[in-house]
Formats: C-alpha cells, structure tokens, sequence
C-alpha cells in the first residue's frame, strides 16, 4: 500500500542547496521505482522554487513549516495562510514540537491555526507527541489525546477535512532513538480510536496519521508496515536527496 513520506527540512539549506537538492532528486525520481507518495515541509523562503520544481508531478505534497492564522495585518515577521495560497501552497506543519518549545506555540495557537487552515480547504500537518518525562510516567496516551482534542476544539466533522496528525515522540525527534514499532503503533491506533470517538468511523478510517521520529531508510519499513501507520515526517534522513529517495521505495 502506498504511504505518505513527507520530509521536514526544517531550518536547512541556502538557495544554492536547494537547487542542488532539487536537481539531485529529480534526477533520482526518474532512474528508480518510487513506491510511495512523498512531499517537502520547507523554509518559506524556498516553497516557490520547490513547488515549481514539481510543477509536472501530481500529489507530491509541499507545504511550510508553520502558518499564521491572521490573513493580515500588524503582525510583524508572520507569514499568513493567505499568503501561502496566493502562491498555491495550501498545506503546513502546524505545531511542531520544536515550535511548541522554542517558540512558546501553545494549543490555543495551534487551535486557531488549525481552524483557520480547514476553513480555507488547506491541509494542516498537525504534530503531536510526549516528552521522556510523560512517557516515562506513563502519561504519553493522556498528553497526546489533550493536545488533539485542544487543537481541534471548535473543528466539526464536515471541517476536519483532509487533516493529517504526525505522532513524533520528542524524545525520538533528531536524536536516532526511534520509538519501536509497536510503540509506534500503539500511539497512532489510539489516536485514530480517538478520532473515532471525536468524530465518527469514517473520519478515523481516513485520517492518514504518520509517525515521525529519527525515520531512516533502514528502518522506514518497521513503521510502514504497521496497520495503523500511513506515513513518516522525516527530518534528518531527508536532506540528503540520496538518502530520501530510498526511503520512497519499497
Ligand atoms: P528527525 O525529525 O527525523 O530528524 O527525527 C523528525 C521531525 O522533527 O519531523
């Protein structure tokens, strides 16, 4: 079954890098089988180039790393999701946990986020997870849920549209310890059971829930072989174009 790889550059790259990114990758995506769907969660300043260079291919998902949920006005250094739509960008991590760390994001502000991006038919890559500290008091269920029942307070099931949820435990975030699968697992079919009892079982059956977390072309299969699992958000392991691209065959 096909999957959803979405790599996350994060802060990464100067404009010289991503056209060297892109004319790798491109190059690669020609010469090999590529068994899954993928896409580019990228700094701002580069979502023009990179949607550009995929202009031709359908389904490769580009998106931004955070989006305001103002359309505009004196918010100084924000980037609206108006503006990425006025440049046909219409998805967006929202509620990274490096976001929720260094940037003070709390699930209010993730909440009106996620509200302003379903309003508008865009595609919201909400980021969920716990800490070592919750996991190791067992609180990981309890935290998770609480930060997907704050984000979408006020989100009706005809809104929650095409929403996807990434779990990324902190702890495995850039670290190379990798949850296990069936921890793994575990975290994204209770979420989807939630979303069941949120919603209804149409939405949690849909709802492409990836899991993200020191992801790499070794053990990508562990994770996408799991029922629950539809994907990965990949940080490390996608900024080298070689090293991506295996993670997009089987
Ligand atoms: P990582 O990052 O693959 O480097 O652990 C994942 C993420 O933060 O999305």
């Amino acid at each position: 079954m096909k999957k959803l790889i979405i790599a996350n550059w994060k802060l990464n790259f100067k404009k010289n890098d991503v056209t060297n990114y892109l004319k790798v990758f491109l190059n690669l995506i020609e010469k090999n089988k590529i068994d899954h769907n993928y896409g580019f969660a990228v700094p701002f300043l580069f979502l023009e180039t990179v949607k550009a260079a995929f202009k031709e291919k359908e389904n490769v998902l580009i998106a931004s790393q955070n989006c305001f949920y103002k359309e505009s006005g004196a918010y100084t250094g924000e980037i609206s999701y108006s503006q990425l739509l006025d440049i046909n960008i219409n998805s967006s991590l929202i509620g990274h946990s490096e976001r929720r760390e260094y940037f003070n994001e709390t699930d209010d502000i993730i909440n009106l986020k996620i509200i302003e991006m379903l309003k508008n038919k865009m595609v919201p890559i909400l980021c969920v997870g716990e800490s070592k500290i919750q996991r190791d008091k067992k609180n990981h269920f309890d935290i998770v849920k609480n930060q997907i029942s704050a984000a979408l307070n006020n989100v009706s099931e005809n809104y929650v549209g095409k929403l996807i949820i990434a779990y990324e435990p902190i702890w495995a975030i850039g670290t190379g310890i990798s949850a296990t699968a069936a921890d793994a697992e575990e975290m994204c079919g209770y979420i989807r059971k939630y979303l069941n009892k949120l919603y209804s079982e149409t939405i949690s059956k849909n709802i492409i829930i990836l899991y993200g977390g020191s992801v790499n072309d070794e053990n990508k299969n562990v994770y996408l072989n799991q029922p629950n699992i539809n994907g990965a958000l990949v940080g490390g392991a996608s900024l080298v174009p070689e090293k991506f691209i295996k993670l997009l065959m089987e």
